[in-house]
């Protein structure tokens, strides 16, 4: 069977924690693992911008061994021009893995179904899988186990990185706490999931409306953007919505003294969060960035893996 990771619980428990020892070991030793030798090729699709994503895969590619196809829809023959069905059957013949970033999660999940070889979500508008693997090795340096800690995700709700922490942080058995106005929690399907999944790895799900409330105590404190790509036109409304949830130097007071700040970036220090937190002692979102590639190098690794034993 190909393993592809669309979403976060497309890895169990036991099978993110392969892949997060994977990523530590990496960035020990970036040369360790070279499944791609001698320039076998990895296609990075873009349908949105990105500056992380592009260069961290790029970066990772090339580590591994392999050559990395930088594509856009625009200069392709994706983006309505020519089927997805089509485009991955051509594609597996190709290269080794497709990495997409794209709008619609049904994008990906069609890309999915028609390839041979292992496709990972580098961001839709539901998931972003691979920014919670590098939060959650970025996590583990800091923390040392997972397992038990508490994180509290505080703006857009009902955007990738709030359903995606849902999912891969139940997965890591970590008490995941979201603090969102109404209007904006994430979808119920994904809620529920988080809850099912939390109950068998130990962790817990809980939803916040209030700022404070949510952060009692927490480990981890982490924002996102409130206006996503391709939610420019929402953008007033959105910031006079979301206000009392900027993360400020007052609100990391009431987490733990020890508390970290994370933030997948970019970042807008007028808005989600005050230029004294993430520039701040608390703030590790340099070393979060930097473990894109690490973490998913480790993803890539593993997947191929797990593709050809099958
Ligand atoms: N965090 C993240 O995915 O950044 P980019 O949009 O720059 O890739
Ligand atoms: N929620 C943000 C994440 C960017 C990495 C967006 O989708 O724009």
């Amino acid at each position: 069977m190909i393993r592809h990771m669309l979403r976060d619980d497309d890895l169990t428990h036991a099978e993110q924690l392969e892949v997060l020892d994977l990523a530590a070991r990496l960035k020990r030793d970036p040369f360790a693992a070279r499944p791609l030798e001698n320039g076998k090729t990895v296609a990075v699709i873009f349908d949105k911008t990105s500056t992380r994503t592009r260069i961290s895969f790029a970066v990772g590619v090339s580590d591994m061994g392999g050559y990395p196809l930088l594509m856009d829809s625009q200069s392709s023959q994706l983006g309505g021009k020519e089927s997805i069905e089509d485009t991955s059957k051509v594609m597996s013949r190709m290269v080794e893995t497709i990495v997409w970033r794209t709008f619609a999660q049904a994008n990906v999940e069609e890309m999915a179904a028609h390839a041979s070889v292992p496709v990972i979500n580098a961001l839709t508008d539901d998931f972003h899988p691979c920014q919670i693997l590098a939060d959650l090795q970025t996590i583990r340096e800091q923390k040392g186990e997972l397992r038990g800690l508490t994180a509290t995700y505080l703006g857009d709700a009902a955007n990738n990185m709030g359903h995606s922490y849902l999912l891969g942080f139940a997965t890591a058995g970590m008490n995941i706490r979201v603090a969102c106005p109404e209007g904006y929690q994430p979808r119920e399907d994904i809620v529920a999931d988080a809850k099912r999944i939390a109950a068998t790895t130990g962790g817990s799900v809980e939803i916040f409306t209030d700022a404070s409330a949510s952060v009692q105590g927490a480990d981890v404190i982490i924002t996102d953007t409130w206006v996503s790509m391709g939610q420019e036109s929402e953008k007033a409304e959105r910031v006079a919505t979301f206000g009392e949830y900027r993360v400020t130097g007052e609100l990391m007071a009431q987490a733990k003294s020890d508390a970290i700040f994370m933030h997948c970036l970019p970042a807008y220090r007028e808005y989600e969060v005050a230029p004294e937190v993430i520039d701040g002692p608390q703030s590790v979102v340099w070393d979060e960035a930097e473990n894109r590639i690490h973490a998913q190098k480790a993803l890539m690794v593993w997947l191929l893996a797990k593709s050809q034993a099958a």
